[in-house]
């Protein structure tokens, strides 16, 4: 991935934090799926007075893009701060490592841009923060 595309997706996770909808927690992300067909899907965080209807940046991008019939994923940046603060790095949760890891199986190559802004950001990949998983694989007969 070049330079260029990592800064481009980051700034874009950036701003969709903009978006969050997080009234009870004040913790705004944002996240922005790289679809192997080129399209770029944002999310931000929606929270619920009932508390666990809550769903992550992440997931509002993966859902939005399977919804709309991508199954194939390069990158995802997630950018993430509570309101007011200066941002800090931050990653997605084990619930969000889990659904992205469905659509790309062992997780390996999903390059995963954790965002402070469009410059200042730490690149790994979903195997790197999501070894030893469980997938659709195990599911089937050997
Ligand atoms: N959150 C995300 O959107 N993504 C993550 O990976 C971590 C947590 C949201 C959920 C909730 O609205 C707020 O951050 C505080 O947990």
């Amino acid at each position: 991935m070049i330079n260029y595309e990592e800064q481009k997706l980051a700034q874009m996770a950036v701003n969709a934090k903009k978006l969050a909808y997080s009234p009870y927690s004040n913790f705004k992300v944002g996240a922005a799926l790289l679809a192997k067909s080129g399209k770029i899907y944002i999310g931000c965080n929606i929270e619920s007075a009932s508390y666990t209807p809550t769903v992550c940046a992440e997931r509002v991008a993966l859902y939005k893009a399977v919804s709309e019939g991508e199954r194939e994923f390069l990158a995802i940046a997630v950018a993430g701060s509570l309101d007011d603060t200066e941002p800090d790095y931050c990653y997605p949760c084990g619930v969000c490592r889990q659904s992205l890891r469905e659509f790309v199986p062992g997780g390996a190559d999903l390059i995963v841009i954790i965002a402070k802004s469009a410059t200042d950001y730490q690149i790994h990949t979903l195997g790197e923060l999501f070894p030893h998983s469980f997938g659709l694989e195990d599911l089937q007969p050997t």
